[in-house]
């Protein structure tokens, strides 16, 4: 081979490696900004008329509706009841309604249907239940402000028209990400946070903040609050509980301890938001809606699930280590975090039992003592309990978090036995 040989080879070689990567970048990878944006209707909540135009998501969107076990034997999508798992759940909420119905969450195209049917349901609810339900809550906080909050909810089910879909987190013109909550846009905006000027990627935790997130009612107006106001640790949320905001002083009254109790509500985002994968930037879509192919087409999934149902997708666009590996991590971090659980969730109940046995003749300064201990407990273990990660969000806080649970557990029935 001459010289000149050699240099149009490599000049050739050259350019075959430019041509691949054009064709690369133009068929294989094309980004998922070049989709042909189509201006729907502001007011369009049906998500098979979004999916017309967004087949690709709308195809994901639908296996929502799957109902399966998760790989680690944690959470999944088939609705059970808690309390099977975790008996004390019926102790500890002895005299409400979560004692009577509390099942594992499933897809978000359920919401409507299993809002509607859960027992926890009743003449007394209130139409502040529908806030995280239905893309319809858009029409009516337009109409009506916080005042729908107030009204029966079975007033409300016939607005109730379509599940959580498209229009709870995109601007149906642009398919910018959005939050409609407004529970949401004013806890941020009392820690100093302007949600309209957020980044694309905390928009990418925010849309899931606004509803997997600790809440309570307003006494008189039924409005949803999040209680933020110092911070999203469980200890902080408490501490501003102790406040007495608006009024707000317990959930229920248990009926054999008699403690002021509160009901921690899926504190998704304030656990992960101190985690580890919190604290790097890595938003709630990272891992539950990452980017899959179709035809070469680049796509976000839509089937919100388990990220240990597709961990290649979910993990490893980060991690290095192989797919068996962070599957066996996380199962190990959770069946720490589901031991500890099980054992506070047991000195909780064994507490209510011992609170309940002093009643009539302890001093009434220390019962009230351990009865302030007891609700403290609960919280923390609750707070644990009702998140949906079984710990894997922030495996060091819940871990510290149920220590003490089991910690004032003991504390609240030695004050009751003494
Ligand atoms: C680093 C990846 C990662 C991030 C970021 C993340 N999650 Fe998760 N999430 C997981 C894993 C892993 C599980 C455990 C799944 C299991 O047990 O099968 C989980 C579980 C859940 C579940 C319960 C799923 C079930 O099967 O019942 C919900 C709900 C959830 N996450 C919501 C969120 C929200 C909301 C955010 C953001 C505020 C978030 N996650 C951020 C990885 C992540
Ligand atoms: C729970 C919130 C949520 C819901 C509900 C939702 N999306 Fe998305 N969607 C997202 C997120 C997050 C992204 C990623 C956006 C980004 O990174 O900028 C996204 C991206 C998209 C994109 C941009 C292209 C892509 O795939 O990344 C389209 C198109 C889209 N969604 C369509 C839909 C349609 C159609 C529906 C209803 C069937 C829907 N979305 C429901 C959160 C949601
Ligand atoms: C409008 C409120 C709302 C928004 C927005 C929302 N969720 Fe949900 N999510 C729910 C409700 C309600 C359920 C439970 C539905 C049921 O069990 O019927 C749920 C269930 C889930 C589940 C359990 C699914 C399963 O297979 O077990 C996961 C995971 C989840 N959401 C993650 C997310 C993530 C991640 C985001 C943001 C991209 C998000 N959600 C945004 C309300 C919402
Ligand atoms: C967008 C990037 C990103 C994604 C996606 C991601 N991680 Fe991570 N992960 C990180 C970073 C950054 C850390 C911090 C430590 C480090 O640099 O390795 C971390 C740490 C961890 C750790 C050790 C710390 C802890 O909290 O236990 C585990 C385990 C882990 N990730 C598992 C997962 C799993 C499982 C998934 C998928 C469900 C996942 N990660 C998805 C970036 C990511």
């Amino acid at each position: 081979m001459n010289n000149m040989t050699r240099i149009m080879l490599v000049v050739a070689g050259f350019a075959a490696v430019v041509l691949a990567a054009v064709i690369m970048q133009a068929f294989v990878l094309k980004p998922a900004h070049t989709m042909k944006l189509a201006v729907l209707p502001e007011g369009e909540y049906d998500p098979a008329v979004w999916g017309r135009h967004y087949p690709l998501e709308y195809q994901s969107y639908l296996k929502n509706r799957e109902m399966a076990p998760s790989p680690t034997g944690y959470g999944g999508s088939v609705k059970v009841q808690k309390s099977v798992m975790e008996p004390a759940l019926l102790v500890n909420f002895k005299g409400m309604p979560f004692s009577k119905d509390y099942t594992e969450d499933r897809g978000h195209p359920y919401a409507i249907e299993d809002l509607k049917s859960s027992k926890r349901v009743g003449p007394a609810s209130v139409g502040a239940c529908m806030t995280c339900k239905t893309a319809n809550l858009i029409d009516i906080y337009k109409e009506k402000g916080w005042d729908y909050a107030m009204l029966p909810l079975a007033d409300l089910f016939s607005r109730m028209k379509h599940p959580v879909s498209c229009a709870n987190c995109h601007d149906p013109r642009t398919m910018k990400l959005r939050v409609v909550n407004p529970a949401f846009v004013e806890a941020m905006e009392r820690r100093g946070v302007d949600v309209k000027k957020a980044s694309r990627e905390e928009m990418r935790s925010y849309v899931c903040g606004q509803c997997h997130a600790e809440y309570y009612f307003e006494p008189k107006t039924k409005k949803v609050v999040f209680p933020w106001d110092k911070g999203f640790l469980p200890e902080q949320m408490y501490a501003y509980y102790e406040q007495k905001p608006a009024g707000f002083e317990q959930d229920w009254i248990h009926p054999d301890s008699q403690a002021k109790m509160l009901k921690a509500q899926h504190p998704d985002f304030e656990t992960f938001s101190g985690g580890v994968h919190g604290r790097s930037g890595v938003a709630c879509a990272d891992c539950h809606m990452p980017f899959m192919r179709s035809n070469g087409q680049k796509y976000s999934s839509h089937w919100v699930t388990s990220p240990l149902k597709h961990v290649e997708a979910s993990c490893t666009t980060c991690h290095t280590q192989g797919e068996q590996w962070l599957l066996e991590r996380v199962r190990t971090e959770q069946n720490n975090v589901w031991q500890l659980q099980k054992a506070a969730g047991q000195a909780v109940a064994r507490a209510h039992e011992a609170v309940a046995k002093a009643a009539n003749t302890a001093d009434e300064a220390r019962l009230a003592r351990a009865r302030e201990q007891l609700r403290k407990a609960q919280w923390f273990w609750d707070i644990v309990a009702a998140e949906n990660g079984m710990g894997f969000h922030n495996p060091d806080q819940v871990m510290n978090t149920l220590g003490r649970a089991i910690d004032m557990a003991h504390q609240a029935a030695a004050e009751a036995k003494e």
